[in-house]
């Protein structure tokens, strides 16, 4: 063929192929992580055809490895990686894809020694040099915190002046998000946040960290007829007054461990953790723990819902939308009105 004649390459810099077979891991997991890394792709602009350091994905049949995935390749870098999820997706596009440096701790293959990979870029067209302090701002900018518009501040300059701001930037994120105080409804309040999702096909799940596992509170019944909602209780109505301090910090970190495995692994986009103040501010989990888990682990697109009382300092620092119910005036106290269903359980 003759090439001056022959179509002309439009280059691009690098391809993460994302297997979606679905024996390595399930295919929803492959095909969420190639639709957060496309998202990556357009928040940066290397989704652009004309930019030589464009990145493509790619959902690809079977790589050949059906263990231990969600399977990811980086080419022409020749580099694999496995167990990826969403947080590790993203160490994985801010270090590799634009810092270019691959992420050592989750390659379990690589075709060329560190250091001698192929040029990453083909020079068709001359290349620009990779301007990563911008895509890293950029980066930053998709997953920070979008943050929440009090509607009720409509007229307000200030209010007006953030809303076109996180427009502008098209900030997003998974929040953290905490219901505290001594007042009602902190986690009816949650629930309604999850039934806002649910109405929105999200994918939501719920633990409950002090509630009997057989417990059948109005909430859960309706849980149980919406549908599509992953319910855990992980106790036995054990509470801060329990006989056994042993047994009940033993089922805090049993709860803990399920809700770690849920957050990492139930692909969720929100989660709640009901109640999960009391062990934190009891100390039967530690905190400071607790908080560099989630920093490590959360994927950047979950929401979590934390409820209770007595919500910890640090923990209020954390979280990215914290509220404090108050209480001004309740049936029980005073007027001495019992609990009734449908309103309190
Ligand atoms: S099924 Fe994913 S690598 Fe084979």
């Amino acid at each position: 063929m003759n090439e001056s004649t022959g179509p002309t390459m439009r280059p691009y810099a690098r391809q993460i192929l994302f297997c979606n077979h679905g024996d390595c891991a399930a295919p929803a997991a492959a095909e969420a992580l190639f639709q957060q890394a496309a998202q990556w792709n357009r928040d940066t602009g290397l989704n652009k055809l004309r930019n030589p350091h464009r990145v493509k994905c790619t959902l690809v049949d079977c790589l050949g490895v059906c263990q231990k995935g969600p399977i990811v390749a980086v080419y022409p870098d020749g580099v694999w990686y496995h167990s990826v999820d969403s947080a590790a997706l993203a160490r994985i596009y801010r270090q590799h894809i634009i810092g270019g440096r691959p992420v050592d701790d989750l390659i379990f293959h690589r075709l060329y020694p560190p250091g001698q990979e192929p040029a990453y870029a083909p020079k068709v067209r001359g290349d620009e040099p990779l301007a990563v302090d911008d895509l890293l701002a950029a980066a930053d900018a998709a997953t920070a915190v979008d943050t929440e518009i009090d509607e009720s501040a409509t007229n307000n300059d200030e209010a007006n002046q953030r809303r076109q701001a996180a427009r502008r930037n098209r900030l997003k994120k998974g929040l953290v998000i905490v219901n505290t105080g001594e007042g009602k409804g902190k986690t009816t309040a949650a629930l309604g946040v999850m039934t806002r999702a649910w109405g929105r096909k999200m994918k939501v799940g719920v633990i409950q960290f002090l509630k009997h596992e057989n417990a059948r509170f109005g909430e859960i019944k309706a849980a149980e007829r919406m549908g599509d909602i992953d319910w855990i209780n992980t106790g036995d109505g054990w509470t801060w007054t329990s006989a056994d301090m042993d047994e009940t910090t033993a089922r805090a970190h049993n709860a803990w461990s399920i809700a770690q495995d849920r957050i990492v692994n139930g692909g969720y986009d929100l989660f709640i953790l009901d109640e999960f103040t009391y062990p934190l501010a009891y100390g039967w989990l530690d905190i400071t723990e607790v908080l560099a888990w989630l920093e490590a682990n959360k994927p950047p697109m979950l929401h979590l819902v934390i409820t209770g009382r007595y919500a910890p300092q640090n923990l209020i620092d954390f979280a990215d939308l914290v509220t404090e119910m108050r209480e001004i005036k309740h049936p029980f106290s005073g007027q001495g009105i019992r609990a009734q269903p449908g309103i309190e359980y």
